[in-house]
């Protein structure tokens, strides 16, 4: 047997979205337009970083593995503390779900091109890994649900999706429920649960609960506090207590879990992040269209464009770059034609937009022009 088991070596390392510090001197450029990673442009929550700014003066102790800000949790959301987790990052809790529940023989199902921290997660268990197209850039759940068989053992569904932006509704996600037996657990990933939570379509998982759901929500989207890890989940008590026992001890961090409960009353930040979304959505979708470039219709905080091919995808993401801003490739999530372009500040997206005029022009325009 090899030291390193081959669904280990087989995996790439996460490749991050390049620094603003990077791009900066790699172009000798001053005004870096960093869109590459769905963060908050306005920087974070203020109370947030009050709260954490409190807990600097107790470090040398340990942490409480995130009991407070569970207990404000259940508070807001009207549960028990047993039903509540909190975790480094929504991905941190989703490493232990992997870890708490895959045995061998279980299979992962989702989407093709689902986020790709949970394509990294569930590949890294060396479980087998099963997708089913988009369908319009939508998950594609009657489709789902007809793939579920005696292995399958974790879905996993994010609503809003990303990197496509869609949502399914409450409809959709009733019909799907009736097709997933109990013994399967269904993952639902609503980082982007604020942004889209004002659609009326949109089921906000809170509203109801089933027994086999895990639902995980972040600070790292609207609150700003993506360079925290601060994330949760909520579910029946029986998955909370099995992912409790697999938790490191003492996640998530003291100022963490402060800055989750600062966030939290931080409803003035709120607000001002949705309005700046919003514009930001508004203006990045008719720029694209403008070129006649699609703009997939987003409920979260950034838009994903199809390019006619991976050449010109790559070719655009490097001219982009070169002006000072910087997008997501979509190669690593599985489609190489694709880029995704996060909301930021106003002037940040009108340096955008001109920035993609311009690339636009000079390269897909071009060549496929006549
Ligand atoms: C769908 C989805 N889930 C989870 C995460 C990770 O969130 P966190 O920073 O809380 O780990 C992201 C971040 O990009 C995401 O897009």
């Amino acid at each position: 047997m090899p030291l390193v088991p081959p669904y280990i070596e087989s995996l790439r390392p996460y490749e991050a979205g390049r620094t603003i510090e990077s791009v900066r001197q790699q172009y000798g450029l001053d005004r870096i337009a960093k869109l590459a990673s769905n963060e908050n442009p306005l920087g974070a929550s203020p109370k947030a970083i009050a709260a954490m700014t409190r807990t600097l003066t107790g470090l040398n102790l340990y942490p409480n593995g995130g009991l407070d800000l569970r207990q404000v949790l259940a508070r807001e959301f009207d549960l028990k503390v047993e039903n509540v987790i909190a975790g480094s990052g929504s991905e941190g809790i989703m490493s232990n779900i992997i870890r708490a529940f895959l045995c061998d023989d279980d299979e992962v199902l989702t989407t093709e091109a689902a986020f790709i921290g949970f394509q990294v997660l569930a590949r890294s268990r060396g479980v087998k890994y099963r997708t089913v197209p988009y369908r319009d850039w939508h998950y594609d759940l009657p489709a789902l649900a007809a793939q579920i068989n005696a292995n399958t053992k974790i879905i996993y569904l994010a609503n809003p999706n990303n990197p496509t932006g869609t949502i399914f509704t409450r409809l959709e996600f009733d019909d799907f429920y009736k097709h997933v037996p109990e013994r399967v657990l269904i993952i639902l990933d609503e980082a982007y649960f604020e942004y889209a939570k004002d659609n009326p379509k949109y089921p906000d998982s809170m509203h109801y609960r089933y027994d086999n759901v895990i639902t995980l929500r972040t600070f790292s989207k609207i609150y700003g506090l993506a360079g925290v890890r601060i994330g949760y989940g909520f579910a029946h008590e029986e998955l909370i207590k099995n992912l409790l026992k697999v938790k490191l001890p003492f996640e998530p961090s003291s100022p963490a879990q402060a800055a989750g409960i600062g966030a939290l009353e931080d409803k003035e930040f709120l607000h001002r992040s949705l309005e700046v979304n919003a514009r930001g959505l508004r203006t990045l979708s008719a720029g694209l269209e403008e070129m006649g470039l699609p703009a997939v219709p987003s409920q979260a905080n950034f838009v994903m464009t199809v390019l006619p091919s991976e050449q010109d995808a790559q070719r655009i993401f490097e001219e982009l770059l070169a002006q000072g801003v910087v997008v997501r490739p979509l190669k690593a999530f599985g489609l190489p034609n694709c880029l995704r372009i996060s909301t930021g500040t106003d002037e940040d997206n009108r340096l955008c937009v001109d920035a993609l005029r311009r690339a636009y022009a000079t390269n897909v325009g071009a060549s496929h022009a006549g």
